[in-house]
């Protein structure tokens, strides 16, 4: 029997060691969850996609009294991207969450619904789109959302 390995290299730092790019970036994503709208789960997230023209555009969830008919701060943030710039590659993209008073501590993920809906965008690239995740005591950066979702599907 074979077996196959795969394996996620994560790089975990102190907000401050962030370059100001990506500080601008993070910073974003923690302003969109001012505009999430959340009375549902009280878990407000904020997404920011850096593109390739330089803009940064913002999503944060939005949920509904039908709860499948909300949305995901990622997925609204990556949707109006392509949206708004159609041309523009996506070259990175942050994610925040706020609750009770205060950030997470640890980052949150994105589910799989919102990794998927990003990979979109990445083969779209033809390049990885570098994930932050942001937690108030560690952020977590990722080369790739491809490395947050092996074996996925892609289109035949
Ligand atoms: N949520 C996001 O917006 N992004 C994630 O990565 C995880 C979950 C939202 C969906 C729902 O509005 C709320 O957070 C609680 O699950």
């Amino acid at each position: 029997m074979k077996e196959l390995k795969i394996i996620t290299n994560i790089q975990v730092l102190d907000y401050n060691e962030l370059v100001e790019e990506d500080k601008i970036l993070v910073d974003k994503a923690k302003a969109m969850t001012e505009k999430s709208y959340a009375p549902y789960s009280k878990f407000n997230v904020g997404a920011a996609v850096l593109l390739s023209n330089g803009k940064i555009v913002g999503g944060s969830n939005q949920e509904n009294a039908a709860f499948p008919s909300g949305t995901c701060a990622e997925r609204t943030a990556v949707y109006y991207a392509h949206s708004k710039y159609t041309d523009a590659k996506f070259h990175k993209l942050a994610i925040a969450a706020f609750q009770d008073g205060k950030f997470t501590p640890y980052p949150i993920s994105p589910c799989g619904a919102c990794r998927q809906a990003i990979l979109e965008y990445e083969k779209l690239n033809g390049s990885p789109i570098k994930i932050y995740l942001y937690g108030s005591e560690k952020v977590y950066v990722v080369d790739g959302i491809g490395k947050l979702l092996p074996l996925q599907f892609d289109s035949f």
